[in-house]
């Protein structure tokens, strides 16, 4: 499974150190929660932390769009070097226009459905996407219980994405450690998210090592 940790729960006043240690670990990705403090109850980084980042890293970046009409941010967050951008399914009524939005800046169209949110509304959209992200906490906070509810989801989308021949990825994120993660792999999911379990640890890479080693 890819390991894409979250410096949501990283050291801030040390960021780049703490991206480099998880690189030097064998992240695959990096996720950057980006939360507007109106769709979710919190807020955290914008385009220029991502800009100074991508200087200092080769990791893809993963960025999760946890902010309201997420059309507004695409373009700028695809310039600051976003890899993969993620936008939630239920934070626009435009979902579609806002993949389209994200493949016409050249970058890799991620849907994410918050835990309230069933396969049955996204699947329309599976076709166009290059990954799909389940929630396994309500968004808005690191170091939540992983929500067990959820795993069905991941299941759904293995089983269509077989049926159907597409090539998405499935990535979970919210409550991730070496236990969870088990579950979520056995299920079907592709990449893992992992926040306060990776860098609320003294050593990142040892965390990092543990979830490669389910
Ligand atoms: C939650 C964020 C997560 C968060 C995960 O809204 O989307 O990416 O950083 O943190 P943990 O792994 O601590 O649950
Ligand atoms: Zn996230």
């Amino acid at each position: 499974m890819k390991i894409a940790p979250s410096i949501l729960s990283a050291d801030i006043a040390n960021l780049g150190r703490d991206v480099k240690r998880v690189e030097q670990a064998g992240a695959d990705y990096l996720h950057i929660d980006v939360m507007d403090g109106n769709f979710v109850p919190n807020l955290s980084f914008g385009t220029n932390v991502v800009r100074q980042l991508r200087g200092q890293s080769y990791l893809t970046f993963d960025v999760h769009l946890m902010v309201e009409h997420p059309e507004s941010w695409i373009d700028e967050f695809a310039a600051a070097g976003a890899d993969i951008i993620g936008v939630h399914y239920e934070a626009t009524p435009h979902i579609h226009r806002a993949l389209r939005m994200i493949h016409e800046a050249g970058k890799k169209a991620e849907l994410v459905i918050c835990p309230g949110t069933s396969v049955a509304m996204i699947t329309d959209l599976l076709s166009d996407v290059e990954q799909v992200l389940v929630m396994t906490v309500d968004p808005g906070f690191g170091g939540q219980h992983f929500l067990p509810s959820m795993i069905h989801k991941i299941k759904q989308l293995a089983e269509i994405k077989a049926q159907q021949g597409f090539a998405y990825e499935i990535e979970v994120d919210g409550g991730i450690n070496d236990q969870t993660i088990a579950q979520c792999k056995q299920a079907g999911a592709t990449i893992a998210v992992a926040g306060s379990f990776v860098y609320n640890h003294e050593t990142p890479a040892i965390q990092i090592q543990k979830l490669k080693a389910v």
